[in-house]
């Protein structure tokens, strides 16, 4: 693939119109040629066979008028019937095959239709192992009662319950007809209703067009608990309580969110909590943001990944990466919009201790990776989007944004952030496309802040560049004054000045441990501040994984039970990667594994088992 450049600015000039195209590697579809422009599901919850099974009828837009072949992503689909539906509403049959299972990505259907028509309604059920759909017991969940299934489409995981283009360069609106056993709720990224009976029988209609990775469905014993006039929580009976309090400023974040980036475009924004194999933190599925109970730490001190979900209702969700190269589009605009909202809801300190926190990380997992895996634009031809994910597009996206505000002014550059998701609102682009927009709204209107070199550098080149705004915590400068004097051994762990520590400044301090900390030193930290047990994901897992690293096994039972029941990759894995260095921990952790594995989503048994080479 060709490398992508920034273009010259005449050239730019003439393609600040039409958006531009470029193919989307992780997929079959040929949306140049026709294009998907509804779904209509109706599909049954069959818990005993682990299978969706129905149909799915889309409405086509052909675009080159001599096609007749329309391309479908799959995986591990069991395709019953085609048939190509006419104007005048008849189905005929449609001839069709399905190529041989690609490993990464599935199984392309080409279905023959006759000219130019305008739906096609496949039949079908999706398999039990369905990379993109988590099927649970009963006593995989918290009351015992009742089965749970839940989806993660994002990156390209809807084509395993649905055919369709899995590419997020095409958007669609749809609706679904959903069967499921009495008792359960079903939820999906549409319109749900606060008050549906539970009887079984669903309606949901997404009259905004989305692209194929938001497409998202739960089926549940799942309670509810409105938050606010335009915001609920749905979990599960124990949890909704608990979830609700802690949530209970999403309302003040959409109205600070508003302020700065234009409206709410997607009616209700919702929260579910899900069970905690949820392999992500959170997912952005409009109108219902999915989220990992681990983030109700009790103090809102983990809200902040709310608000990240949150901001894609603007980035990413409403303004689309056309494909996952360009990924910082939508997880490096969030990311800062995220940063925004929290320094709204809960002051510049807090904010800016993030912006520290996570600032020193990348770098520290930038000096592991290869100068490839390092840009903002990459290339992943035959690569799979689950593998390429890292901070790169999260925090070095934000920093690139946070270069451009430092070199026009908030007051230049927030409007420009407005303008930009108002212009590309419901659109899917690549960089150029916003480079485009940007040398129209911002460089030739305040011209000499920013040279073409440093766009350049930033996008195309590994690693951050040395004009990186450097964001400076003046809490975390008492904070490392505390982690010297003990690391030198004049300040006991329990004259830490630490009583009123909130999460990132025991974030700050546990990154600040050597690489193998001492058994007094782990010990005294534990005996003083009880941090093995502790309720709060983010410091429990750098805890743990420093506890690993200095020998200190009286927290195995502790991290038997977070990685043993917690699904999120982010905080199981690095105890996995930790724990697979020693012979013993690596035998710990297999065990820990063997247990735990029916419980996790396909999702974290595959980086699990690849961390410990099973
Ligand atoms: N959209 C992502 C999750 C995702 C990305 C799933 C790529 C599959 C492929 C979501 O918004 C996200 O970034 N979640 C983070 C939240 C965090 C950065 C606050 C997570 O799950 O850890
Ligand atoms: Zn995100």
């Amino acid at each position: 693939m060709q490398p992508f450049r920034f273009l010259a600015a005449g050239v730019l000039a003439v393609l600040t119109g039409p958006l531009m195209a470029e193919t989307d590697p992780h997929s079959y579809a040929q949306p140049q040629m026709v294009s998907v422009r509804d779904l209509k599901l109706d599909l049954d919850v069959d818990f005993a066979k682990k299978e969706l099974a129905g149909s799915a009828e889309l409405a086509l837009d052909w675009h080159d008028k001599a096609a007749r072949t329309l391309v479908l992503d799959t995986r591990d689909l069991d395709i019953r019937s085609i048939e190509a539906i006419g104007a005048d509403g008849k189905a005929t049959k449609a001839t069709w095959t399905l190529a041989p299972r690609d490993p990464i990505f599935g199984s392309a259907l080409r279905i023959e239709l006759p000219s130019a028509a305008p739906a096609v309604r496949i039949a079908y059920r999706s398999k039990p192992e369905a990379s993109g759909l988590q099927w649970m017991t009963p006593e995989q969940t918290s009351s015992g009662k009742h089965p749970f299934m839940f989806s993660q489409s994002q990156a390209i995981h809807a084509r395993s319950w649905i055919p369709l283009q899995d590419t997020p360069s095409v958007r669609f609106t749809y609706s679904a007809h959903v069967k499921a056993p009495k008792a359960l709720r079903v939820l999906m990224s549409a319109d749900n209703a606060v008050k549906h009976a539970l009887d079984g029988d669903y309606r949901f209609t997404m009259k905004q067009a989305i692209p194929a990775y938001l497409l998202a469905i739960a089926v549940g014993e799942l309670d509810v608990r409105e938050t606010g006039p335009r915001t609920a929580v749905y979990a599960e009976p124990s949890v909704v309580a608990k979830a609700a309090k802690e949530f209970e400023d999403t309302e003040a974040m959409i109205a600070a969110t508003e302020k700065l980036y234009g409206p709410y475009r997607w009616d209700r924004y919702d929260i579910l909590v899900l069970p905690a194999s949820f392999p992500f933190g959170g997912m952005e599925n409009p109108r219902v943001t999915f989220a990992t109970p681990t983030i109700i730490a009790g103090d809102k001190s983990l809200v902040g990944l709310i608000a990240h979900e949150l901001a894609h209702s603007w980035s990413g969700n409403l303004v689309t990466n056309a494909n996952a190269q360009h990924m910082w589009l939508n997880e490096g605009f969030t990311t800062f919009v995220e940063n925004r909202i929290v320094e709204a809801l809960y002051g510049k300190d807090v904010a800016t201790m993030q912006l520290v926190v996570d600032d020193q990380e990348l770098r520290t997992e930038i000096a592991k990776m290869k100068p490839a895996e390092q840009l903002l634009v990459t290339d992943l031809e035959g690569i799979d989007p689950d593998e390429g994910l890292s901070g790169i597009p999260y925090d070095k996206g934000r920093w690139f944004l946070r270069f451009l505000e430092s070199r026009y002014g908030r007051d230049v550059f927030d409007p420009f952030v407005r303008g930009y998701f108002d212009h590309f609102a419901f659109k899917s682009i690549i960089t150029d496309d916003f480079l485009a927009y940007y040398d129209a709204n911002l460089a030739k209107k305040h011209p000499g802040k920013v040279t073409q070199a440093e766009l350049d550098e930033w996008l195309h080149k590994p690693g951050i560049p040395t004009n990186a705004p450097v964001a400076h915590s003046k809490r975390f400068d008492a904070v490392d004054a505390a982690s010297k004097a003990f690391l030198a051994g004049t300040l006991a762990a329990k004259d830490l000045p630490a009583k009123d520590w909130v999460t990132y400044e025991w974030l700050r301090f546990i990154n600040a441990l050597p690489a193998k900390p001492t058994l007094e030193q782990l010990g005294a930290l534990d005996d003083a501040w009880k941090l093995t047990g502790t309720g709060n994901g983010e410091v429990a897992f750098r805890w743990y994984v420093a506890t690993v690293r200095g020998g200190y096994v009286k927290a195995r039972p502790q991290i038997g039970e977070f990685i043993g029941h917690i699904g999120r990759r982010k905080l199981v894995v690095p105890i996995y990667e930790e724990l697979a260095k020693t012979s013993e921990g690596k035998a710990f952790a297999i065990e820990v594994y063997r247990k735990a594995k029916p419980g996790y989503h396909p999702l974290t048994q595959g980086s699990v088992e690849k961390v410990l080479g099973l």
